[in-house]
């Protein structure tokens, strides 16, 4: 009674309250089972911007994506860092960030990630490209008839080995692809659990985790760092940056390499998995899909042969229309990050036309891009997958509407404003690639008929992963001579 007491009154000028019936949970417990769902009845409730008392917070929502920019844009009042910070090292165990203990390494570490985007990231892709077909060599070199595999497992092996010898290089005395595939079978234990690490559940609690963590860092030791040969210039910087801070132990450099490595293939993996399963499942997308590339190889003057060995620079996938708009597709379906900003003082947010409210210190803001990713208002038919939904007239397609107005923000799977994903231009890269290689040489079909759904376990972190794998089929194209 005393804690239903004390719980907090709206305050002029503040957003609309809804604390929920529980005591402390308050609403945690539907949002967790169905967010867009429980956000969509407080948004008729409410109005398009209230506070929600979830696990122990009080989170203010803004669910107009005409007024997004609002808040993307208020660096100083919202701040995304101690949050992001907190949560990172304790995940990944690496001391906090703190700028007293180690000047300017946020910022050193922010400037590396210009080698990901602009002309650098074109000797990123093209290393990308040959370990992807140097995979693709080794898995399908033998196969002649259908074979049937697991999608997840499918995407998941090939990108993990492709994205690890591209950033982090090649063990020149191990046997390559079974020392990578033992880390990817930890990164995979890891990574069910992260959720769970997220929500600071102790680690004690989570079975072997601790154990695997401490196995995934301890690749990334300085003796085992310095024998990797062809690490790509990324990694080798960011390498070079934490070498600089005695302050760091061997294993505190370690971890941020691991968690570089979480970052790197964490969200990929269920993007890449999405994105071939809409493909195969709407075999109309596929054609169309592959009719582009027949054609970019045509134009190019490249043929399939057996020795996989195509090559497709970066602005030839950047002109690839109809495989960027069924990507976009497939994440604006799957991405379910929750952009959060802390209050930093009481201040009043100014939105659009003569609208403020009033917030309060310590307070969180949050979009929630599913709300837009799933409005009827924005994308026609939102729950069905339209490979082209993303072309006009040929070209790729930026005008949505919501209330009559362009919208700015209208696809956000990599998060906005200063915690935009760095990876963006990559990871984007890598999916078409991964995708390329396997429309030009296999032929797919579904094998069970089921319609996956999403587990929501991850609601909030990311793409979320599929309730459980689904099987399909794959056999050689027939090559051209
Ligand atoms: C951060 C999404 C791929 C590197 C983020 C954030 C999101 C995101 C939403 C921001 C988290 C926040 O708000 O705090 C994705 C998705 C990907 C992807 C959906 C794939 C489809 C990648 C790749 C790399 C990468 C391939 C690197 C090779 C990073 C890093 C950060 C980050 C380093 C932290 C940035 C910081 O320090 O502020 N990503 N990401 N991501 N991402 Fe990605």
């Amino acid at each position: 009674a005393l804690l239903l007491y004390n719980r907090r009154r709206r305050k002029a000028g503040e957003p609309p309250l809804d604390n929920g019936w529980l005591p402390f949970f308050g609403w945690a417990f539907k949002f967790g089972k169905d967010p867009l769902k429980f956000l969509n009845l407080q948004q008729k409730k409410h109005g398009d911007i209230f506070t929600s008392y979830l696990a122990g917070k009080y989170m203010t929502f803004i669910l107009d994506p005409t007024q997004y920019q609002y808040v993307i844009k208020q660096a100083k009042h919202l701040d995304f860092r101690e949050f992001a910070n907190e949560f990172a090292s304790r995940t990944f165990d690496y001391p906090r960030i703190t700028e007293a203990k180690f000047p300017q390494l946020r910022d050193n570490m922010h400037r590396i990630y210009k080698i990901m985007q602009g002309r650098p990231l074109d000797k990123l892709t093209d290393s990308m490209m040959g370990n992807l077909q140097h995979v693709f060599k080794w898995k399908f070199s033998q196969a002649t008839d259908w074979r049937t595999e697991k999608m997840y497992q499918f995407c998941c092996d090939i990108i993990f080995e492709a994205s690890f010898m591209t950033l982090y290089g090649k063990d020149p005395v191990a046997d390559g692809h079974k020392l990578i595939s033992e880390i990817r079978e930890n990164f995979t234990k890891f990574d069910a659990k992260f959720p769970y690490l997220v929500l600071n559940v102790p680690i004690a609690l989570l079975g072997a985790t601790r154990k695997i963590r401490e196995e995934l860092i301890r690749i990334f030791f300085p003796n085992k760092m310095e024998k990797r040969s062809e690490v790509s210039d990324l990694v080798q910087t960011r390498k070079n940056v934490l070498d600089q801070y005695d302050v760091l132990q061997d294993h505190d450099r370690a971890a941020h390499h691991f968690a570089f490595l979480w970052a790197s293939v964490g969200n990929t993996i269920p993007a890449a998995f999405w994105a071939l399963y809409y493909l195969v499942k709407h075999p109309e997308a596929l054609k169309a899909v592959r009719k582009e590339l027949d054609h970019l190889l045509q134009s190019t003057g490249q043929k399939r042969g057996p020795n996989y060995d195509i090559h497709i620079t970066r602005d030839q996938l950047d002109s690839l229309v109809v495989l960027g708009s069924a990507i976009n597709e497939s994440l604006r379906l799957c991405s379910a990050s929750m952009n959060i900003r802390v209050v930093q003082e009481d201040f009043a947010l100014e939105l659009e036309g003569d609208q403020a409210y009033n917030l309060r210190k310590g307070d969180i803001v949050a979009i929630y891009p599913p709300t837009l990713h799933k409005d009827p208002e924005v994308y026609e038919d939102p729950e069905a997958y339209k490979y082209d939904r993303y072309i006009e007239d040929g070209k790729e397609k930026t005008t949505f509407y919501k209330k009559g107005k362009k919208l700015k923000h209208f696809l956000m799977p990599f998060g906005s404003g200063a915690t935009k994903c760095p990876g963006r231009f990559f990871a984007v890269n890598e999916i078409k690639q991964f995708l390329a290689v396997i429309v030009l040489y296999l032929e797919m079909e579904m094998v069970e008929n089921k319609i996956l759904k999403q587990d929501n376990s991850r609601t909030g972190l990311g793409i979320l992963l599929p309730e459980s794998d689904i099987k399909f089929r794959y056999k050689p194209r027939k090559l051209v001579s």
